[in-house]
């Protein structure tokens, strides 16, 4: 395959068939000397590992009304980050995504570094997310590989391959395919594709701009790549939470652990879930003697294990002994809940939190 006559291929279908999308410089504005501001481009990128599209656009743009510079966003306090980013998932991301944009401040003077090399450096940011922000924010050729690519690759070149063991090679022909001119147009060019014809399933092959150079499409059955490897079964936990409601609708909420499993986040109490396979999940596991009765039960999907938690409701008169505080029908939406804990609380019959999840974690992505 000619990379550059491939690479034109993609740029030109590009330029008419780009999605508009609110952190992305259109090919015409671009090529007119309009650059993204490298802030957007790395919070987008941050949000993108993490869900769709579409599910991405809402919190970039609260975010972006609420922080709109990385020094912004290094100046507010992290709980609030957390809070805005619940229900996207995977808190240790947006923990990262703090502390990186307190590295901006602190070390760079405000300025994202300008190279793939230098954006590595800060913190949660990795393979994926320096090269992204390196081409499209600063114009490197650097190889941009996400899951829509891989499948765009591994199609082009029929590689039989398994992921993972696959991704050095599929990150050599990325390499090989980049273009000095626009990478950061062609990187997009290549996730766009993925995103709307080499899709998963059903490939709209008959509308491929690179059709011709796909080694796949000459194929019965393109749909066969990327060749995956066999799953290892997801294991199940169980457990309880217990869900204690005031009079005026307040409910009792207290923060977990520093480390482990949802760190620092807020939760109604639940028993020693994370670490049981089969947790005590009836009332002997209750922070605190109360007329509890049983209100239905949640299943929620984290990367490593499945936890179903059986889910009690008391009425309670706000007279409690156990660390935590009572968050009021006002204040519950700001508070860190992550999708988990907004499922036990709607099980509980408590209004008001938004209804979880808010946004579709991505396949094959870390989840909370
Ligand atoms: N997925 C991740 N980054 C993206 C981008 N910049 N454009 C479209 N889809 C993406």
């Amino acid at each position: 395959m000619d990379p550059s006559s491939f690479s034109s291929t993609m740029l030109s279908w590009y330029d008419r068939h780009h999605r508009d999308l609110p952190w992305r410089i259109p090919p015409a504005r671009r090529k007119a000397g309009e650059r993204p501001d490298p802030y957007q481009v790395w919070l987008s990128e941050v949000m993108l590992q993490q869900t769709t599209v579409a599910a991405v656009k809402a919190y970039f743009t609260r975010f972006l009304e609420r922080w709109p510079s990385v020094t912004d966003l290094a100046d507010a306090p992290e709980s609030e980050v957390l809070s805005e980013w619940a229900g996207l998932g995977y808190y240790a991301r947006a923990r990262n995504l703090h502390a990186c944009a307190r590295t901006v401040q602190a070390d760079h003077g405000g300025r994202f570094p300008e190279t793939a090399g230098g954006l590595r450096s800060l913190p949660g940011i990795g393979e994926y997310t320096s090269a992204a922000i390196a081409a499209i924010a600063f114009d490197e050729a650097a190889p941009v590989v996400d899951g829509n690519v891989e499948r765009v690759i591994t199609r082009l070149h029929a590689i039989d391959t398994p992921l993972p063991q696959a991704k050095r090679d599929i990150r050599e022909r990325v390499a090989e395919l980049t273009p000095n001119g626009r990478p950061g147009d062609f990187a997009q060019a290549m996730m766009d594709l993925g995103a709307t014809i080499c899709t998963p399933r059903k490939p709209a092959c008959g509308i491929c701009p690179v059709r011709d150079f796909c080694a796949a499409a000459r194929t019965a059955d393109p749909e066969r790549f990327p060749v995956k490897a066999k799953k290892a079964a997801v294991p199940e936990r169980r457990g309880a939470a217990f869900v204690a409601v005031r009079p005026d609708g307040a409910v009792f909420l207290r923060r977990r652990p520093g480390a482990g499993m949802l760190a620092g986040m807020s939760e109604p109490p639940t028993s020693d879930w994370s670490a049981r396979q089969d947790g005590a999940t009836g009332l002997e596991a209750a922070p605190f003697s109360a007329p509890w009765r049983r209100a239905g039960e949640v299943e929620h999907g984290f990367t490593h294990f499945r936890i179903n938690l059986e889910v009690w409701r008391c009425e309670h008169d706000g007279e409690t002994v156990i660390e935590g505080w009572w968050s009021t029908p006002e204040a519950i939406q700001a508070e860190a809940l992550p999708t988990l804990m907004r499922k036990v609380l709607a099980a509980a019959g408590v209004q008001g939190v938004r209804n979880a999840p808010r946004a579709t974690i991505k396949e094959g992505t870390p989840r909370t």
